[in-house]
């Protein structure tokens, strides 16, 4: 069995991150959605409740699982018996990051690579940060995230449920 790890923040999950999703889940028997519990930056989301969106978002996928990971993310793929990583490239400027995260993901584990997917052109533009900022400031989320989780953002940001 194929199976490849995508792994984020995902907070919230986006219609960038979900062509990813859908894209992979053509490729791979099983593409587990991995969300990082021990970030350093403060999450509007909990894992738990980052976990819980992707699950929503990506019921009608049946290879496609959600869950948090600790630690190091090639660990966590060894241990579910992955041997691909899977990153969206939004553009240029993500690509010096990834890169390095490549390189030094294939030297802590020689056994596991990286597999870089173009984001659709769509949703080059998006991401969950610009994405929380406009529901903080009221604007319209039509096409940035999964219709089933505004309320969701909305709720948490303290913006009612639309
Ligand atoms: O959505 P993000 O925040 O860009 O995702 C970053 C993520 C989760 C892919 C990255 O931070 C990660 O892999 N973290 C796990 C720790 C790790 O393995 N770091 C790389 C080697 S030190």
């Amino acid at each position: 069995m194929n199976i490849a790890v995508y792994p984020g923040s995902f907070d919230p999950v986006t219609n960038g991150h979900l062509d990813i999703i859908r894209r992979a889940a053509k490729l791979y028997d099983r593409v587990i959605v991995a969300v990082l519990n021990n970030s350093a930056k403060t999450p509007l989301f909990s894992a738990a409740e980052r976990v819980e969106l992707i699950r929503r978002v990506t019921s009608d996928l049946p290879g496609v699982t959600a869950e948090a990971f600790d630690g190091l993310l090639v660990s966590f793929a060894k241990s579910k018996g992955a041997h691909v990583i899977i990153k969206g490239l939004r553009a240029v400027s993500d690509f010096e990051y990834e890169f390095q995260m490549a390189l030094l993901n294939n030297k802590l584990c020689g056994d596991i690579e990286t597999l870089f997917m173009v984001t659709s052109s769509h949703y080059s533009y998006i991401s969950s940060s610009i994405i929380k900022e406009v529901a903080s400031l009221g604007g319209s989320l039509d096409d940035l995230i999964p219709p089933g989780i505004v309320g969701d953002l909305l709720e948490k940001l303290g913006k009612g449920r639309t």
